[in-house]
């Protein structure tokens, strides 16, 4: 087995500087366990662990344990939605920790009170970020490393390129992961030369035999090219990156009149947001499974350029590595 050292690799204690991204639908536990058990890190998403892929989320952690042996992360999504919402994402750390848990990854708000809880643990937190301005309030919230969130990415992408990120976050003396547009081994290799710790990857891996996407949605990734991704805002009111389809070509990719009004008033901002991100969790779950409507959303960025062929994960994390010998 090669491994590569990086500053994410020495830090996290892994093999391969990859990371299989948390995916909301598409984190079950065998992709997150395969990733792992092949020398990278598979992130859980809780939702997708617990609402698409029906798991107690204790049980499903201990199912992807059983699965291997080697070090898993979690997602923590800080949006400051709901104290409800806030409070099950407190119980989901707390309990990722006593299972034993040492790595993290933030997305969308502060992230001071996951590593508040997670570093007394011994534990790390990386934080996801699109511009220099997020990378500065995670530091002062007292994260270990920070994930660069660019303009190629599935789900939520960026503004900005790989290369223009890079620039922007490496005097800040921590790891700086490359999010998206890794799809192959030569574009990896690109990424640890402009000066990356390691890479996440997301679209990827829903390619790959152990995760649990419809077949139709995995050969649409194969089938894609860039120029096949869209933005778009009808599934959860901000651009999300999904493959253009008929039924995306149909219903077009902005939010109607009465929504966009909504999104810009004060008043109606959060109900409008609320909305939509309930609306989007149930949407993507039965897009996920499905994959015979012809009302399905399937979120992928733009490193379907690279991906041709479906894979067992383990093997693209072995592929990446030996390509990175030097
Ligand atoms: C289907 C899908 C769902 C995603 N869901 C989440 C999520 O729930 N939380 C999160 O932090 N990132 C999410 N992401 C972003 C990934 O973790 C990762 O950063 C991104 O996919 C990297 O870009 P790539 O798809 O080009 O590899 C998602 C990405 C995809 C493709």
């Amino acid at each position: 087995m090669s491994s590569i050292a990086t500053a994410l690799t020495r830090q996290v204690g892994i093999e391969v500087p990859v990371i299989c991204g948390a995916m909301y639908p598409c984190s079950n536990p065998e992709l997150v366990a395969a990733v792992s058990d092949a020398g990278g890190i598979g992130v859980v998403q809780p939702l997708s662990l617990t609402y698409v892929h029906g798991y107690e989320f204790t049980a499903g952690l201990r199912l992807i344990r059983r699965l291997t042996a080697k070090p898993i992360g979690m997602n923590v999504l800080i949006e400051q939605s709901s104290k409800a919402y806030l409070e099950r994402m407190r119980r989901f750390v707390d309990t990722a920790l006593e299972e034993g848990i040492r790595f993290f990854v933030t997305s969308l708000g502060n992230p001071r009170w996951v590593v508040e809880r997670v570093r007394p643990a011994g534990g790390l937190v990386y934080h996801d970020v699109t511009e220099r301005k997020w990378a500065e309030k995670g530091l002062a919230g007292g994260v270990d490393g920070l994930i660069a969130v660019n303009n190629r990415a599935g789900g939520h992408a960026g503004g900005k390129s790989p290369a223009a990120l890079v620039e922007e976050l490496r005097d800040f003396g921590v790891p700086v992961v490359c999010a998206g547009g890794i799809g192959d081994a030569a574009s990896f290799r690109t990424a640890l030369r402009l000066g990356y710790a390691g890479v996440q990857l997301g679209t990827r891996f829903i390619a790959t035999d152990e995760c649990r996407a419809a077949p139709a949605y995995k050969q649409a990734i194969v089938d894609a090219t860039d120029a096949d991704i869209v933005l778009t805002e009808r599934v959860t009111g901000v651009p999300l990156a999904v493959i253009r389809t008929p039924f995306v070509e149909r219903v077009g990719t902005r939010v109607g009149p009465i929504a966009r009004w909504m999104f810009r008033h004060r008043r109606t901002k959060r109900l409008i947001r609320t909305v939509y991100a309930l609306r989007s969790i149930w949407k993507l779950k039965r897009s996920l499974m499905d994959g015979s409507s012809t009302r399905d959303y399937w979120q992928a960025g733009k490193s379907v350029a690279g991906i041709h062929e479906i894979l067992p994960a383990g093997t693209v994390v072995r592929r990446f590595a030996a390509a990175a010998q030097p």
